[in-house]
């Protein structure tokens, strides 16, 4: 992605890790940008910085668009508390974070088409691989809450498993062992934020035969943290079936946290229904005929997955990244029609999205970005336990 400033004769291409550098800096003015993205606005973009005011303000007037980033977020100096967004998707912690007042410092997304719709909306590219050191080295010393919803992959066995764990002596001496939570911890363990705030699948804790959950745990417990954790089904508060698994682990051990409930009737489907969806969403015969005939075989064998009509009293299926394939999680009905598809904006209503939130242009982007999503009212409710738990220590 490039970034060009207004007047046409300073236009240039940046290098994506050079335009993550730039809108971070506009975004944040954090000092761990300053050198660099100075650098590239006097060496690259040619704008004199030296006797004007500061860089970001030439930068904010060269830039187009920064006013009109839906989700900024709060100005420098009048944040409650600092995070960072990491396997940052689409930015649904971030929304959360920010609506409590929290400025994010840091994010880091490797997708080319999240990182478009991150831009889009908080005006600000993602770091690419955090994996990798160079990247890493772009995260601010300090800052208050560390968020991730990090893909759920086993641990080598060869290297480490929950029988033979032997913590921090072994165990993080080899971070290459390729496993994304290596990742957050040696993050959490450098940067030492007060809170570590995680999500994942439901299944994390039978995941690998329950070898994945309890090497997380005892990690997180092994670098001084506290760790709380517990399955939340979202469809209390979106109209969507949708268990995860959320953690929340504090370097103040001496903090009780206790996740706030979540009760009251399922949201209904229909409250979140568009009106006058284009046909381009109703499903073929062909697909609607393969769903049918793959259903009824599954049904009599007992497995496999069934297409199944939505019943719009009811909360939708989970929203899955692979459903813009062909919907057969949740198909609306259509009266003298085939079912059709739920739109982008729907399944952006399903994860709790604003109405503001600008969507991804391509269709198929949007359907994996919203359905590797975090539930936006979820996360922003622990969220809000944890910062005044965080605001009463501080
Ligand atoms: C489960 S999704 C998280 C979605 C996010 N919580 C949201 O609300 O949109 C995990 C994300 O991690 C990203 N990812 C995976 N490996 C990565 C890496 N090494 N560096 C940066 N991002 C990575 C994926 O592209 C994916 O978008």
């Amino acid at each position: 992605m490039s970034v060009s400033p207004t007047d046409s004769t300073h236009s240039v291409s940046l290098t994506d890790l050079e335009t993550a550098i730039l809108t971070h800096y506009i975004i944040t003015s954090h000092i761990t940008y300053k050198d660099v993205a100075e650098d590239i606005i006097v060496n690259k973009l040619k704008l004199n910085i030296s006797n004007g005011p500061d860089s970001q303000n030439i930068l904010k007037s060269q830039l187009s668009n920064i006013s009109s980033f839906p989700f900024s977020g709060p100005l420098s100096g009048e944040e409650k508390f600092t995070f960072i967004d990491l396997f940052a998707g689409i930015g649904g912690f971030r929304i959360a974070m920010q609506a409590h007042g929290g400025q994010c410092l840091f994010s880091s997304e490797w997708d080319k088409y999240s990182q478009q719709t991150y831009y889009n909306n908080y005006g600000e590219v993602p770091f690419g691989d955090i994996t990798k050191d160079e990247i890493k080295a772009f995260i601010p010393k300090k800052f208050n809450i560390l968020c991730a919803g990090f893909p759920c992959q086993p641990f080598s066995r060869a290297g480490v498993s929950a029988r033979n764990f032997l913590g921090l002596e072994h165990g993080f001496d080899h971070p290459t062992q390729g496993n994304l939570f290596f990742d957050i911890i040696e993050i959490a363990r450098l940067h030492e934020p007060d809170v570590l705030f995680l999500e994942n699948v439901k299944n994390l804790k039978s995941h690998d035969k329950g070898n994945t959950f309890v090497i997380i745990e005892r990690m997180i417990r092994d670098i001084g943290y506290s760790f709380d954790s517990t399955v939340i089904n979202a469809s209390s508060l979106v109209p969507q079936r949708r268990e995860r698994t959320y953690m929340v682990c504090f370097k103040d051990k001496s903090i009780k946290f206790d996740f706030p409930q979540f009760k009251g009737e399922p949201k209904k489907l229909r409250t979140i229904l568009e009106s006058d969806v284009p046909e381009t969403y109703t499903i073929s015969d062909k697909l609607w005929l393969g769903h049918q005939v793959r259903t009824k075989k599954n049904l009599e064998r007992g497995v496999g997955f069934t297409a199944f009509l939505a019943d719009l009293d009811k909360p939708s299926n989970t929203l899955v990244a692979r459903y813009g394939k062909d919907g057969k999680e949740c198909l609306i009905p259509q009266e003298g029609k085939n079912p059709r598809k739920l739109t982008p904006r729907e399944c952006a209503r399903l994860q709790g999205y604003p109405e503001n939130f600008t969507l991804p242009t391509s269709n198929a982007a949007a359907y994996r970005q919203f359905g590797n999503s975090v539930a936006v009212p979820i996360v922003s409710k622990i969220g809000k336990m944890i910062v005044e738990h965080l605001l009463k220590a501080k």
